[in-house]
């Protein structure tokens, strides 16, 4: 695995691989790789000749009151799991380096943002955006990796994929999840013991809505409120949201049918954690 830390030196070896006809699988992250980052690498090492991650904090993303500067990084033992996972060119650049000039462009999401984390993130999602459309400039994939525990980010990531005519294919990888069903987070270090263990009843209340919808409910309040009262009973955390919606447009709907998600949002003392199934029904 070699280290690139410049988007310079990053852009010239991924118009080489594609000279050299290699396809390109691009894995996203942010770093402090936990089992979720590395399944994504092994779904791209299913189908890519050359795995590139990127890992970069992107300020951009971050509100005024939220985590920047205290969101938890490891590079040393980033780099020892991406090589282990197989990762051909970890990408590391500095911010400085990434946002270089003084800006000339603001992107902004028209759409699947105001609602879930876009209502109290503004501004994260053109971060997201923003970011992206950088680095898929700067590497060039076939395919690029995400995660559908962030499905919102799915969603507007396949709007801006669509809008700008990016030439590659996005692909969805299932929610890595521990024994408990407790989504694997970067943020779950932030949780106490004590609500490390309430917090599997985020899952299972989603896993609640899903019986229900399978056993012929049809009535979208029922299944929210039984939602929220499965969390309330199980744990002390806040409930920021619970919202069934149509997936990818993230609207709001009357009549139970295609897929839909379930998704949650809860606040513990120190870590807001998210979660959601999709369904197709
Ligand atoms: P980060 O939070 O580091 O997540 C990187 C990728 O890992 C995302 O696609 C996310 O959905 C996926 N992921 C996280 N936890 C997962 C889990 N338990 N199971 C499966 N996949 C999981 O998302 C970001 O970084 C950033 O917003 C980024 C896309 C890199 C842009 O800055």
């Amino acid at each position: 695995m070699i280290t690139i830390t410049t988007k310079q030196e990053m852009q010239q070896l991924a118009k080489q691989h594609k000279t050299d006809g290699n396809s390109i699988g691009f894995v996203p992250t942010m770093g402090y790789l936990h089992v979720g980052h590395l399944k994504l690498v092994k779904e791209a090492k299913k189908n890519n000749d050359i795995i590139i991650m990127s890992i970069f904090v992107n300020p951009l993303q971050f509100g005024p009151g939220e985590d920047y500067k205290a969101y938890p990084r490891d590079p040393e033992r980033d780099k020892q799991l991406a090589e282990e996972a197989g990762v051909d060119i970890l990408f590391m650049p500095s911010p400085g380096n990434m946002y270089q000039n003084e800006k000339s462009i603001r992107m902004t999401v028209l759409r699947r943002t105001d609602t879930l984390c876009g209502v109290n993130r503004p501004g994260h999602f053109d971060g997201v955006v923003t970011v992206l459309s950088k680095l898929f400039n700067i590497i060039m994939p076939d395919r690029a990796y995400f995660g559908l525990k962030d499905a919102q980010q799915f969603a507007v990531v396949s709007g801006l994929v669509e809008d700008l005519d990016f030439p590659l294919e996005l692909i969805p990888v299932e929610t890595v999840r521990e024994a408990s069903g407790l989504a694997v987070s970067s943020r779950n270090v932030y949780l106490n013991e004590k609500e490390r263990i309430q917090a599997s009843a985020l899952y299972k209340s989603l896993q609640k809505a899903k019986e229900l919808i399978n056993s012929g409910i049809q009535d979208i309040e029922a299944i929210i409120c039984e939602v929220k009262d499965y969390m309330k009973a199980n744990m002390e955390g806040d409930i920021d949201y619970v919202e069934l919606l149509s997936f990818p447009e993230l609207e709001q709907i009357t009549v139970l049918k295609g897929k839909v998600i379930i998704a949650v949002a809860v606040k513990f003392s120190k870590a807001r954690l998210i979660d959601n199934i999709i369904i197709d029904i």
